[in-house]
C-alpha cells in the first residue's frame, strides 16, 4: 500500500517520511507544491530520492492557485474576524485537492500531512480530503507518534540520518507558513500577546517608518471582480499578485497582528504579512462601491463574514461554500473598471474610481439641476412614511424616550 504525502522537504515533513515508512511499512509518495512560497522545490526532490522516494510529485500550482482560489475568495471580500485575509486558509483546499489526485493517479490508499493536532490545518486538509474522496484513509503523524517535543523530533531525524539545519538545533524562532498570498508567523517568541514581533521577523514588507517618502500611485483594472492589469500592463493572475506584493510591500502594507478563534477552540496569536492582498482587497471594495448596486453589496457584506467562517474552517469543498460562491459571482458580473490607489507608508488610499457600468450618475448627485430624474419634493413623503412608526410610537407610549 501507498500513502501520499504532503513534503516541503523540511525537516518536520522529512522525519515524517521516515516515520510513514518505517511505521506503516508502506510507500511513500510525495507531493510538493509549488504555491509561490518562495522556496526551491528541486533540494526536495533530491531529500525525497534519497529517502528512497520513488514516485516525486513537484508541481507549479500558482495560477491555479490565484484563479481558482484565492480570487473566488477575493469576490466575496473575505476577512476572517474583520482582519485575517486567510492566506493559509485558502491554500489546504488546493493541496488537499492535488494529493487526492495523486492517489487515484497512483493507486494509493491514503494521504498524510504535517499538521500538528492542535490547529485548524489539521481540519482543512481533511475536510478536503474526505469531501473528495470519502474512503480516503487519512494519517495524521502528529496525533499519533511520540515525538512529543521538539527535541525528540531532532533526535529521531539524527538518529535516521536526517539533516537537521544548524538553526533548527534550538528552539525553530517561528512556526511559518508561506504562498503567494501571504506569510504567518505564529508560536515561540509571539506567544504572549503583549509583546510586539520583532522588525528582523517580517520578510515581505519594510516597517511604514523605513517606507519611502513619496507615495505611489497604481493603477488597478478589474474585469467582472477580478484584477487583470497594473498601470494599463496585463498580467496573468500569479503574476500579478507578485507584482502587487512587492510594490505593496516597499511601502509597509499588510502587516496584521492579531489574536484569532481556531476552529478547534483556542484563541492563538498569529502575525501576517499580505502586501498585495491588502491592497486588493481595499481596490476591489472601491470597484464594487462604483458598480453594484446597494441592495447587492449589502447583501455581499451579510455573507461575507459566513464565508469567511467556512474557509477559516476547512469547508471549502462543501456545498454551503458553493452556494455562497454562486451568489457572489452572480453580482460581479459588472464589477469592471479601474481604481487608482496611492501607497502610503502602510496605507492604501483609493485616490478614484471609473467603470464603464458606474451607477454613479453625477448628474442626479450633483445640486445643479438633474433634469427631473430626481425631484426634491419627493423627499417630503419619503421621509414622512419612514417617520411615521417614529411618531406613533412617540404619541401612543410614554415610556418611548430617547435617552
Ligand atoms: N492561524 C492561521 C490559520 O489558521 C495560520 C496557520 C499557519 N499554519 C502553519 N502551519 N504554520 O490560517
Ligand atoms: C498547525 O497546527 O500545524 C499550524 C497551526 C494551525 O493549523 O492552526
Amino acid at each position: 500500500n501507498k500513502v501520499v504525502l504532503a513534503y516541503s522537504g523540511g525537516l518536520d515533513t522529512s522525519v515524517i517520511l521516515k516515520w510513514l515508512q518505517d511505521t506503516y511499512d508502506c510507500e511513500v509518495v510525495t507531493f510538493t507544491a509549488d504555491l509561490g512560497q518562495g522556496e526551491e522545490l528541486e533540494p526536495a526532490r533530491k531529500k525525497a530520492e534519497a529517502a528512497g522516494v520513488k514516485e516525486i510529485f513537484i508541481d507549479d500550482v500558482r495560477e491555479e492557485f490565484v484563479r481558482d482560489y484565492v480570487f473566488p475568495m477575493f469576490r466575496a471580500n473575505a476577512l476572517y474576524e474583520g482582519v485575517y485575509l486567510l492566506g493559509t486558509s485558502i491554500a489546504r483546499p488546493l493541496i488537499a485537492k492535488k494529493q487526492i489526485e495523486i492517489a487515484i493517479a497512483v493507486g494509493a490508499d491514503a494521504v498524510s500531512h504535517g499538521a500538528t493536532g492542535k490547529g485548524n490545518d489539521q481540519v482543512r486538509f481533511e475536510l478536503g480530503y474526505y469531501g473528495l474522496k470519502p474512503d480516503i484513509k487519512v494519517i495524521s503523524p502528529w496525533r499519533e507518534w511520540d515525538l512529543t517535543s521538539r527535541s525528540k523530533l531532532i533526535s529521531y531525524a539524527e538518529a535516521n540520518g536526517i539533516a537537521v539545519p544548524s538553526h533548527k538545533r534550538g528552539e525553530p524562532p517561528f512556526s511559518m507558513d508561506a504562498n503567494l498570498l501571504h506569510i504567518s508567523y505564529e508560536g515561540n517568541a509571539l506567544e504572549d500577546p503583549w509583546v510586539e514581533a520583532r522588525e528582523d521577523m517580517f520578510t515581505r514588507s519594510v516597517s511604514p517608518e523605513q517606507a519611502p517618502d513619496q507615495a505611489t500611485y497604481l493603477n488597478i483594472e478589474f474585469e467582472q471582480g477580478d484584477p487583470v492589469a497594473l498601470d494599463g500592463v496585463s498580467l496573468t493572475g500569479a503574476n500579478l499578485l507578485a507584482a502587487l506584493n512587492k510594490v505593496a510591500g516597499d511601502n509597509g502594507i499588510g502587516r496584521v497582528d492579531i489574536v484569532e478563534s481556531r476552529f478547534v477552540g483556542m484563541k492563538s496569536r498569529g502575525v501576517y504579512e499580505t502586501p498585495g492582498g491588502t491592497v486588493l482587497m481595499t481596490a476591489r471594495r472601491a470597484m464594487e462601491s462604483l458598480t453594484l448596486d446597494r441592495g447587492e453589496m449589502h447583501l455581499k457584506d451579510e455573507l461575507s463574514p459566513r464565508y469567511a467562517e467556512l474557509v477559516y474552517n476547512g469547508f471549502w469543498f462543501s456545498p454551503e461554500r458553493q452556494a455562497l460562491q454562486a451568489a457572489v459571482d452572480h453580482t460581479q458580473a459588472f464589477v469592471t473598471g479601474v481604481v487608482r490607489v496611492k501607497l502610503y507608508k502602510g496605507n492604501v488610499i483609493v485616490v478614484g474610481r471609473k467603470s464603464p457600468y458606474s451607477l454613479y450618475d453625477e448628474k442626479i448627485a450633483s445640486f445643479e439641476d438633474d433634469g427631473g430624474l430626481y425631484d426634491q419634493k419627493d423627499a417630503a413623503g419619503f421621509i414622512k412614511l419612514q417617520a411615521l412608526r417614529l411618531r406613533t410610537l412617540g404619541v401612543n407610549r410614554s415610556s418611548f424616550k430617547i435617552n
